[in-house]
């Protein structure tokens, strides 16, 4: 059996960082080794040579669990940054014509490929993808993870009104394609399966009843949709379930929500709804990059951690803006500076990979470096770039490291991305050699 050794600085939390200076949330060892056997972390600590075992040496780097994205949608890739006023318009023109290309033969595939290069750049071992409403899409997506041995979370979106017809499916149509993928996708591997009812204007009620039966025919997949991200949305959510008390009862009526249940932008609940969300333990997913560039609004993080709601941070590509998920803390830094509240870099690091882990209820299995967790790795130089480089000569603690990175670094920060302990980004076709 091969023991590999990563050496390097090794950074792990163990719970929610307080503050800034909060040592006691997380695991740092300055000279550190990770040790993994078959795919799995056995050991962690201080580095010690080991007869028989391969090291790899990443000094003087990071060394991370990798990142978990929390929403995003594959099948936006090639439609990021695109002009648009606000959510609908840019739903009606952008994103329900691009989705219908999944219909073709191969494209599907090429997209699949290409969306998990981008993922294991920006160092994202773990996603939760919506595909488009074909199946094929959600084939390929699996089909893709599977191959690159990445535990990935994903589901067929399904849609059945308000949008082209030749991407609406039927509640009938909706439930029987994704009964059929749960049964070919969930489970296998290291792939899960989410249900993904669209948002409330684009199901029927018939088809959230649909979404309803999924849901209690197989309670262990999750539950993904959009809620409260766009001012109009809300007012067309309402004009058409009238006899829901407001957005998120909506879903609620339907039996949607509960603890792995996936909320996209939560961004303009009200009171109510707040409580309805920490009652069923449904997470409340934080898209900064989409909420700024669709003009959506501002996430509330302390109104929400005060109503006990539980949290995921994401980038929400093709809405988002960057594939990145030191991007994506970079601007939930900004968006949260708005709101008058401020988020401590310790604790974004800490959302993107523990943080992540458990809302979706896989702690133990990804979010951490510790024996018993996959070896999905991702390593660090805050040093990538010229202008980082300047930035390093002045900084003095982890915290000050880290904010750097999610105020400056990109994929370029990212040295390399291990999936179940094999190296993921280096050996990508067409990319330079790994930096040392
Ligand atoms: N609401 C419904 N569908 C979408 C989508 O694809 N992106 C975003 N940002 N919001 C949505
Ligand atoms: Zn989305």
């Amino acid at each position: 059996m091969t023991r590999t050794i990563l050496r390097g600085r090794v950074l792990s939390f163990e719970r929610e960082p307080l503050s800034i200076d909060d040592a006691g949330s997380y695991r740092y060892f300055s000279d550190g080794g990770i040790t993994i056997e078959n795919g799995v972390i056995v050991a962690v600590g201080d580095f010690v040579a080991e007869a028989g075992a391969e090291v790899v040496d990443h000094r003087p780097h990071l060394i991370l669990p990798g990142f978990i994205d929390m929403h995003l949608h594959y099948v936006q890739s090639q439609i990021v940054g695109s002009y648009a006023g606000s959510l609908l318009e840019w739903l009606n023109t952008y994103t329900f014509v691009e989705e219908q290309k999944f219909r073709q033969q191969g494209h599907a595939e090429a997209m699949a490929t290409a969306f998990f290069d981008e993922l294991l750049r920006n160092g994202t071992t773990t996603a939760v993808a919506y595909c488009s409403s074909h199946p094929r899409s959600v084939d390929a997506f699996f089909g893709e993870a599977e191959k690159r041995n990445m535990l990935m979370v994903g589901g067929k979106v399904m849609m059945d009104r308000n949008a082209p017809e030749a991407l609406c499916d039927t509640a009938q149509s909706g439930y029987d394609d994704s009964k059929m993928l749960i049964e070919r996708w969930h489970g296998r591997g290291r792939g899960l399966y989410a249900i993904s009812p669209r948002f409330a204007i684009t199901s029927t009620p018939e088809q959230l009843e649909a979404s309803r039966a999924l849901v209690r025919e197989f309670p262990d997949c999750y539950v993904q949709t959009h809620l409260s991200e766009n001012d109009a949305e809300i007012s067309f959510s309402m004009e058409l379930y009238p006899d829901s008390p407001d957005y998120t009862g909506i879903y609620e009526d339907y039996g949607l929500l509960g603890s792995r249940t996936l909320l996209g932008h939560c961004i303009h609940l009200n009171h109510r709804e707040t409580g309805v969300l920490a009652e069923t333990g449904a997470v409340a997913v934080f898209c900064p990059t989409s909420n700024l560039f669709l003009g959506s609004g501002l996430f509330d993080r302390e109104r929400l951690a005060k109503a006990g709601v539980r949290m995921g941070l994401a980038t929400d590509i093709g809405g988002g803006t960057s594939f990145g998920m030191m991007a994506t803390m970079g601007e939930a830094y900004k968006v949260l500076q708005l709101r008058g509240q401020r988020l401590n870099p310790l604790a974004s690091f800490y959302m993107a990979t523990l943080g992540n882990a458990r809302s979706l209820s896989l702690e133990g299995t990804i979010g951490a470096i510790a024996p018993g967790h996959a070896a999905d790795l991702v390593v660090l130089d805050a040093g990538a770039t010229p202008a980082m480089r300047l930035r390093q000569g002045n900084i003095g603690t982890l915290a000050d490291e880290l904010f750097l990175l999610q105020t400056m670094g990109d994929d370029r920060s990212v040295v390399e991305a291990y999936v179940a302990g094999a190296r993921a980004k280096s050996t990508l076709g067409g990319l330079a050699a790994p930096r040392a």
